[in-house]
């Protein structure tokens, strides 16, 4: 069997995508023992934050519908952005050799950089939180000026585990003002994930920026996937509130327009959005044959009448 087979074999055997495929073959030292694999595959880094919008379980779709990774990108060359990289879910399941991330959400992308440079002492720190309620209210209520980095990021993790849902929402201050969760028994410190990301991680740079500036770096075949804050499905439906800024029509089209122009410049674009007219419309106004609006079944599905469970869609554009 030749390399290029071996591959193909694993990714198809154990359902795992064509960028972490050869990775798992290099580690078998090219031996295909299903235990090995497998092992190596419950073995990954997954994300350290339940993030809303999160993508996990749309990825097997993107893939079945042939549409990720993209097949001309050559992760062993090329480098992947993830500008809106939230929990991280495409980064961590196709664990590319080089990848740039970006999210405007400051205490995210520090959680990050602590995890990759100053894992030991995230670990110290995070098993010394209590998960009672009025220990909470004082943690969310501390002053992120006044903490160092690894408080920062500690403080991230257990909002984020103990907090109502796993949600993250700021007020026009831009303090976070999410609830206390009835989670009984989270688990605040995953030490081993920890240690995996922090490897995950290191030839990964993080930065808090704006997504347009991934125009300034992308090259031709890059692989750039857009997670942005969805358009509202309805009025009410709204939830953009991850940072203080709002992401509404004049914003999404500037991103449409971001997108069109990596498009030009030869890279691989790929972007989630809500299955809204305005999207489609937005879109659709390129008109150019190869950007493509595919719809997929979301992961997650709406509760209108409290017992009618019904599937709603979103939209992956993608230009190849
Ligand atoms: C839908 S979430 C991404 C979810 C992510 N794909 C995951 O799997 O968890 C959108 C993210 O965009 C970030 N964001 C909002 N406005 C932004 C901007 N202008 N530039 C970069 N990131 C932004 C938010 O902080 C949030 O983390």
């Amino acid at each position: 069997m030749t390399t290029a087979q071996a591959v193909k074999k694993i990714e198809k055997d154990f359902d795992i995508n064509a960028i972490f495929a050869p990775h798992v073959l290099r580690h078998t030292k090219g031996d295909i023992d299903p235990v090995i694999i497998q092992k190596i595959i419950d073995e990954k880094a997954k994300p350290f934050v339940k993030w809303v919008g999160g993508k996990r379980q749309l990825l097997k779709q993107f893939r079945e519908l042939g549409l990720y990774p993209p097949e001309g990108f050559d992760a062993s060359k090329n480098t992947y952005y993830e500008p809106f990289v939230g929990g991280g879910a495409v980064f961590f399941d196709l664990l590319p050799k080089t990848a740039v991330l970006s999210d405007m959400n400051n205490d995210l992308v520090v959680t990050y950089n602590v995890i990759k440079n100053n894992v030991e002492e995230l670990i110290k720190s995070l098993k010394k939180h209590k998960h009672e309620k009025e220990y909470f209210l004082k943690v969310r209520a501390r002053k992120v000026s006044e903490l160092s980095d690894v408080e920062i990021a500690s403080r991230f993790i257990f909002l984020n585990r103990t907090c109502f849902n796993g949600m993250y929402r700021v007020n026009s201050k831009g303090e976070f003002n999410v609830p206390f969760g009835d989670n009984k028994n989270p688990l605040i410190c995953d030490e081993e994930n920890l240690r995996k990301v922090s490897l995950a991680l290191k030839n990964v740079s993080i930065k808090t920026e704006d997504y347009k500036n991934v125009l300034k770096k992308a090259k031709k075949g890059d692989f750039v996937y857009f997670d942005p804050p969805y358009f509202p499905v309805s009025k009410t439906a709204s939830f953009t509130a991850y940072t203080t800024g709002s992401f509404l029509e004049k914003e999404q089209i500037e991103l449409r327009d971001t997108f069109y122009e990596l498009h030009k410049r030869g890279c691989f674009v790929m972007l989630s959005n809500s299955d809204t007219p305005f999207i489609k419309k937005i879109y659709s106004e390129l008109k150019d044959k190869k950007i493509k609006i595919n719809i997929v079944q979301a992961g997650r599905s709406i509760n209108s009448k409290g017992t009618g469970r019904g599937k709603i869609t979103e939209v992956l554009v993608t230009n190849y």
